[in-house]
């Protein structure tokens, strides 16, 4: 693979910017925004700006804003929920600074529902208050488009959409070969020409995302496939905590729109869970919080009582309330499931668990340091220690906009210490052809999605994880081979990926000997006493 950067010296080199930020949801345009008060700022993304999770999320953000409301309770209610594996001085910083994060979108021009003058809050699963800021049930779109219009805004920016990024630049690629880890941009593939550039930076942020595609059910949009966390592992940075893979409990089950999420904010309303067998709710079996467990006990008690009745489906009903009070709560969500005739006023909404959130990732500190020095990290393809062994619902957006400008703080206080970069080799593909076999891609994207789906889902074993590793190794010959000898293109960069993301979540598992939050296995199903990381060094 490595003959891949081996030829001409800079041909394809786009440089001229201070710092490149791989990804354009809410972690890379606040560390965008921040950083443009000062550097010039280069964003790339995978196909379109809006093509991440920030543009789907539903439910809202997290802040204390209310009077009876306190640091302490939203601090305990993410740890309760983390399973006791969160950094106390990560949730301590995050949620401290969250009031801080509303007031910029506020200022950006984010429309935040309001009720008697004062934002509007609702209530999500695992909080003990209401402090969820949110616009209707389509928080993310206008967070999406309130960063998008002032980056599309501000001279600072240059916004580059179809680019795919394949691997950071490091000290390997230098022209005179240094070794050293130090990172100096990213090799990106433009989507449109075919060809890869080398876009060069002194200082370089990786915001992209998730890694939900791994599995074959998930609420993710179709480029989170890990790409972010396998290029840092790649270019020597550690991971942690990939087998804490959050499922939702409440993804519309429908043949044809497969990863439709129904908010948390459903439940947080009054929505109640309910065995279409039986007709009865079934939380109080699991759990005494009810529907408004956090998301991993809800999620196994949803998959427990699927398997108990050789169930499809459950039902989520929330057609006791009043029905103009769900027409206006949930406007998205309503009108979306009247088009596929489910009027959620009237009748219960047949609801899965699907993948929903990547826990883990790449290492990083309170700055968004990661290993390798001109790397940071923010967002949702980190471990920041935020959320633990389990997200808190609503806190990961959140954890976005405090640790984007986190980043940006940092970069702009040391600026003095970052070089320009050198010369670089360009991308080679004198030694590779176009595939004649596209097939092999889609083929290896769906046993993947699938294994890990049957093997590595909500209730583990060590006898599945191992088939699952096994499958792993096959699959991984095959296509570094692939990679090796065909030319590359945005679908065969992201099976890649999702390959090495799968690696990365399996090894995880089979070495944490206990069950804690979203890691749950029959092998170990106690709790050990002291809460440890799962860190892989490459
Ligand atoms: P993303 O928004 O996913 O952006 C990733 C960016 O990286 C994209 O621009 C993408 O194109 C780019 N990218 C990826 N790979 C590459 C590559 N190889 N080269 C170049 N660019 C690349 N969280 C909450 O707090 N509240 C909610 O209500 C909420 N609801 C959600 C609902 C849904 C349906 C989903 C899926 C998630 C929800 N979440 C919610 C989680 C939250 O939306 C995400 O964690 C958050 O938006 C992640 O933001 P990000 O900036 O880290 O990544
Ligand atoms: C939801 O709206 O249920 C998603 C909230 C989240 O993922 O934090």
């Amino acid at each position: 693979m490595e003959r891949r950067h081996g030829k001409g010296v800079g041909m394809w080199t786009r440089s001229g910017h201070d710092v490149i930020v791989i990804g354009s949801g809410a972690a890379g345009l606040t560390a965008a925004l921040a950083l443009a008060e000062k550097l010039r700022v280069l964003v790339i993304a995978k196909g379109s700006l809006t093509g991440g999770s920030t543009a789907w999320a539903q439910g809202g953000i997290a802040a204390v804003l209310d009077a009876g409301d306190t640091f302490d309770d939203h601090i305990r209610d993410t740890m309760v929920a983390g399973a006791g594996l969160n950094r106390l001085e990560t949730v301590e910083h995050v949620i401290a600074r969250a009031p801080h994060a509303i007031d910029r979108l506020v200022a950006l021009g984010v429309p935040f529902n309001t009720e008697a003058g004062a934002l509007h809050l609702t209530r999500e699963g695992g909080h003990s208050h209401r402090r969820i800021v949110h616009v209707d049930d389509a928080t993310g779109w206008a967070v999406q488009s309130a960063l998008l219009e002032a980056a599309s805004a501000n001279p600072n920016i240059t916004l580059l959409p179809g680019r795919a990024a394949i691997d950071l630049i490091t000290g390997r690629h230098e022209e005179k070969y240094s070794g050293s880890g130090r990172v100096w941009g990213v090799y990106a593939l433009d989507e449109a020409s075919g060809r890869v550039e080398a876009h060069t930076a002194r200082a370089t942020v990786l915001a992209t995302g998730g890694a939900g595609r791994v599995y074959q059910f998930s609420t993710a949009p179709r480029g989170a496939t890990g790409d972010g966390i396998a290029m840092a592992w790649r270019a020597g940075a550690r991971v942690a905590n990939m087998e804490m893979m959050q499922f939702h409990p409440t993804c519309l089950y429908n043949l044809e729109v497969k990863n439709f999420l129904i908010t948390e904010a459903v439940r947080g309303e009054g929505g109640r869970l309910i065995n279409p067998r039986t007709g009865k709710r079934f939380m109080e079996f699991y759990d005494e919080r009810l529907e408004l467990a956090p998301r991993d006990v809800v999620a196994r008690a949803i998959d427990a009582e699927i398997k108990r009745f050789g169930l499809d489906y459950v039902h989520l009903d929330i057609s006791h309330m009043d029905a103009d009070f769900v027409r206006t709560h949930f406007p998205t969500i309503n009108e979306k499931l009247l088009s596929l005739g489910i009027d959620m006023t009237k009748e219960p909404i047949p609801v899965v668990p699907a993948q929903h959130y990547t826990c883990g990732g790449v290492m990083i500190d309170l700055h968004g340091h990661t290993d390798l020095p001109g790397l940071y990290a923010v967002g949702e393809c980190t471990e920041s220690g935020l959320h633990g062994a389990n997200r808190l619902a609503s806190n990961s957006l959140l954890e976005c906009f405090v640790f984007g400008e986190a980043a940006a703080a940092d970069i702009l206080a040391r600026w003095h210490e970052f070089i320009e970069p050198p010369t670089v080799r360009a991308w080679d593909e004198s030694r590779v052809t176009d595939s004649d076999e596209e097939v092999v891609i889609k083929q290896n994207w769906t046993e993947i999605r699938r294994f890990m789906w049957n093997y590595v889902g909500i209730v583990r074993t060590t006898k599945r994880l191992e088939r699952a590793k096994h499958r792993i190794k096959l699959l991984t010959d095959e296509i570094d081979e692939y990679y090796a000898h065909f030319r590359v293109g945005t679908d065969l960069i992201e099976l890649r990926n999702l390959l090495a993301t799968a690696e990365l979540i399996v090894r995880c598992a089979l070495k944490r000997k206990e069950s804690r939050g979203l890691h749950y296995t029959l092998d170990y199903p106690e709790t050990l006493a002291e809460a440890k990381d799962t860190v892989l060094v490459p």
